[in-house]
């Protein structure tokens, strides 16, 4: 359970600061959420544990480090490389949302929503966490703060994914967030569907 506060615009975006504010200046507990509702989307989630994840636009400043994040061999095969999900997402503008995902002020990985004309649904599109970051729980934050994202964009109650049927690790974490499998296998993707309560 999280305590929100969304901010206004032009108060600052910079999650450190952020949450020196919101620790200094009201007393709320171990657990909160920030959110600044601007055309700049941050969002920072931070818990006990110590760890802090946001989600912020790629820009001139992060792009080199985005484009450097990469997967283990082994786990290729299951996400298109960074400069290749950022040409789609160029090419669909309105309905890509990329971002860096930062834990605390270091870029760890990637995630793009998007909405899938064909289908008519709302989609994580892509998403990874460096070889170096994974297993600390950063995508499990990552990816709730994409759904949530899209939850508050948009009169959405179902988002969709596909997962490469070997791909255990991801299709562990989309259960246990709620994603079940459609049954559809298309383009050799399983599909998965989280129903929005
Ligand atoms: C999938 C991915 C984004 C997860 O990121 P991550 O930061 O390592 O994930 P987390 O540390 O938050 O772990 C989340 C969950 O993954 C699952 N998981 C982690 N390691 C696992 C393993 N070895 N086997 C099975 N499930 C595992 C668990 O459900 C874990 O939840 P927990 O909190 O109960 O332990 C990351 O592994 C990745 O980038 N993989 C390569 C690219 C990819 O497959 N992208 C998804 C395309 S569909």
């Amino acid at each position: 359970m999280f305590d929100k506060f969304i901010l206004k615009h032009g108060f600052t975006k910079d999650p450190k600061k952020l949450y020196e504010y919101i620790v200094k200046g009201l007393t709320i507990g171990p657990f909160f959420q920030v959110i600044v509702t601007d055309d700049d989307y941050i969002e920072c989630v931070k818990e006990s544990a110590g760890i802090l994840i946001s989600l912020r636009k790629i820009t001139k400043e992060n792009i080199d480090e985005v484009l450097a994040l990469k997967v283990d061999e082994d786990q290729r095969s299951f996400v298109s490389c960074n400069g290749d999900s950022l040409a789609q997402a160029y090419v669909y503008p309105e309905t890509a949302f990329p971002f860096a995902v930062y834990e605390d002020s270091t870029v760890v990985g990637f995630i793009m929503m998007g909405y899938y004309e064909a289908k008519k649904y709302y989609t994580l599109w892509k998403f990874m966490i460096d070889s170096r970051y994974q297993n600390k729980g950063y995508g499990r934050k990552a990816l709730e703060l994409g759904i949530q994202y899209l939850r508050e964009r948009f009169d959405i109650s179902e988002i969709y994914t596909g997962v490469i049927p070997g791909n255990i690790k991801a299709k562990k974490l989309y259960e246990s967030i709620g994603f079940k499998g459609t049954g559809l296998v298309e383009s050799g993707m399983e599909e998965m569907r989280l129903i929005l309560t």
